[in-house]
């Protein structure tokens, strides 16, 4: 199956989502086709925020794709369209051109029991602390998301 996570800018929450989705899966041997993109343009051709790839890196994550902007012909591209928060599902659904397409559409929590229908919170005004707690949080979430969609395949 083929899932995009998407953020705001690209730079912070989705490519860390890309990530870890990625390695959630392969620990349940689910088979994924796995990117990520933002809604915005601003970071085009940019790699993922400093402050992210650190953190991550602190927990032998590597981040190191380019970001890149959600594109229309994505909804039919994609299985599972995930938002990393309200604003940015919002947006989605607003480009969706039909009914199909909008069922794809979910928050990250969508299917989690510990977060359902939270918002993984913009890390990129915050502190250095937020950087992990949006990885402690994407963490629990996409591993309880690749468990479920194993089960269900
Ligand atoms: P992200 O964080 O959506 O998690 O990648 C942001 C990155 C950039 C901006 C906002 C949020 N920005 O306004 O440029």
């Amino acid at each position: 199956m083929k899932i995009l996570v998407v953020c705001l800018g690209n730079i912070c929450r989705s490519p860390a989502a890309e990530v870890i989705l990625r390695e959630k899966a392969k620990g349940v041997d689910l088979e994924a086709h796995i990117e990520s993109c933002g809604i915005g343009d601003w970071h085009v051709g940019q790699r993922a925020h400093h402050r992210m790839i650190e953190a991550a890196g602190r927990r032998g994550l590597q981040l190191d794709g380019r970001a890149k902007q959600f594109k229309t012909s994505y909804f039919e591209e994609f299985d599972l369209i995930l938002a990393a928060d309200q604003s940015v599902f919002d947006h989605l659904i607003s480009q969706a051109p039909d009914k199909k397409a909008k069922e794809k559409v979910r928050l990250y929590t969508h299917f989690s029991s510990s977060h359902q229908g939270k918002d993984v919170p913009d890390p990129y005004f915050g502190g250095e602390e937020m950087f992990d707690e949006v990885l402690d949080m994407l963490d629990e979430v996409l591993g309880e998301l690749a468990l479920l969609l194993k089960q269900q395949n």
